[in-house]
């Protein structure tokens, strides 16, 4: 018996099992030999949710959620935050290494040069509501990309894959711009292929023609860090679907479209609108003491706080606060920020959050920064998507590249009825 083993006794039969540990875990597939019967499928472990259960083996992202530890191969988020920028993170992120000087300059030149949405897709944004939602217009925007180029679906092929990042990387923030423009009724301006990743972007959100134009600095620069902070977070409701969908070996434009559609979600990336949307609600300081109360009876919750990994503050939640100023020094301060900080005061000081481990996380302050930026609410999910995207494509190829992963296919415990004859309708009550 080695000791790196489990030795599982089964009280049913008496029999003893033992189960090999690899990087102190076990494979589930392991437990299907723990059997009364020798004809019956077998042991498996039940996890609603996934929350104990490991999906894959990763290199890229690193999370200690109680000690609010988050490392992007290696890396602390603090000092890429502080140091590094969107595109230099998204190469670390996707090729696992911080790019050289000629590196950075060859893959910011094909992201750059692949901002141009093909014109029939300028034409779909035109198809839309004034008053659609930008994450339903990215989602099938996405989705449309998928039919533009049809070699995306040789997923084996990793100059392939590559063409389809530089793609997905250069256009989603047009994707994202043409859905604000459409949105407020305005012209769409094209991308500039001689200004920065995030500066074109408010470039192309902003420019109403004026003579002289630039994009602030500032706001540029928050807006990288950003995205940096929502670049990849292990395996993630979003990130999952990504996997899973691409383990069907659909094109990676599908598999986005389909993270996208998960991220969406108000327990999800869909949290900071719904956070501005709560702090509206509370209105001023005074009403914190009751809307708390009333997160503590159930009514509702708070949200961008909890989470289920951080079970200590989030770190991104601490660096974004910190930015928000640079930013409110530039936009004037957001008022919602007072309530923020006086709810997170309130909250954690009350056991109900303390003994729940409940914590601000990362979409608890993103909100406000974007709002001060002229961000409407409905833009945030568009925003976290734009800086989850290299995130979501370095899942995709590690899963890809990852001899031990199949297609994505989870078993159940059926409870349904045993097997029972037709009823025809005359004979139904
Ligand atoms: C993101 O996974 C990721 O990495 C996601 C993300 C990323 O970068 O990809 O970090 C981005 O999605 C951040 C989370 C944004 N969502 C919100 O802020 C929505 C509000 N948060 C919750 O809905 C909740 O905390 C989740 C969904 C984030 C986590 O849910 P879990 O892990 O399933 O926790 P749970 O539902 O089991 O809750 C445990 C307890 C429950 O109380 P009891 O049943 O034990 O009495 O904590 C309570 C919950 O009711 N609880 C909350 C709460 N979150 C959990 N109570 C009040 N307010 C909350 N926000």
């Amino acid at each position: 018996m080695t000791t790196d083993s489990f030795t599982i006794i089964d009280n049913r039969t008496g029999k003893q099992y033992e189960l090999p540990l690899e990087h102190g875990n076990i494979r589930a597939r392991e437990l299907r030999q723990i059997k009364v019967d020798p004809e019956e499928f077998g042991t498996m472990s039940y996890d609603p949710g996934y929350d104990n259960t490991a999906s894959c083996k990763s290199r890229i992202t690193f999370i200690d959620g109680e000690k609010g530890i988050l490392r992007y191969r290696g890396y602390p988020i603090e000092q890429l935050a502080e140091q590094s920028n969107f595109l230099e993170v998204a190469y670390l992120i996707i090729f696992g290494e911080l790019p050289s000087k000629q590196q950075l300059e060859e893959w910011s030149y094909q992201i750059m040069h692949h901002t141009f949405l093909h014109e029939n897709m300028t034409g779909l944004f035109h198809a839309y509501r004034y008053d659609a939602h930008p994450m339903g217009m990215l989602i099938s925007a996405l989705a449309f990309m998928s039919t533009l180029h049809k070699e995306a679906s040789r997923v084996e092929d990793a100059a392939v894959r590559l063409k389809q990042i530089y793609r997905i990387l250069g256009k989603l923030p047009t994707v994202a711009a043409f859905c604000y423009r459409h949105r407020i009724g305005r012209p769409f301006n094209y991308p500039n292929a001689d200004m920065g990743y995030t500066e074109n972007f408010l470039y192309m959100l902003d420019y109403m023609h004026q003579t002289h134009y630039e994009v602030n600095p500032v706001l540029a620069k928050a807006l990288d860090v950003l995205f940096i902070l929502h670049a990849d977070h292990e395996q993630n409701a979003s990130t999952s679907v990504m996997r899973s969908i691409g383990s069907a070996y659909a094109d990676p434009y599908s598999a986005m479209a389909g993270a996208a559609a998960a991220l969406f979600g108000p327990r999800h990336g869909g949290a900071n609108e719904a956070v501005i949307r709560m702090l509206a609600e509370i209105e001023n300081e005074k009403r914190v003491p009751e809307y708390i109360e009333r997160v503590k009876k159930g009514e509702f919750r708070l949200m961008g706080f909890g989470h289920r990994v951080y079970k200590n503050y989030d770190p991104r939640a601490r660096i974004i606060k910190q930015v928000a100023y640079d930013v409110f020094n530039v936009t004037g301060t957001n008022p919602l920020i007072d309530i923020a900080v006086k709810l997170e005061e309130v909250a954690l000081s009350d056991d109900y959050f303390v003994s729940r481990k409940l914590y601000p996380n990362v979409d608890f302050y993103s909100g406000i920064i974007y709002q001060a930026m002229r961000f409407p609410p409905d833009m945030f999910t568009v925003l976290f998507t734009l800086g989850r995207a290299p995130g979501w494509l370095a899942q995709w190829v590690e899963m890809l590249t990852d001899s031990e992963q199949r297609i994505a296919r989870p078993r159940q415990i059926y409870l349904g009825y045993d097997e029972r004859d037709y009823v025809t309708l005359e004979q139904r009550g």
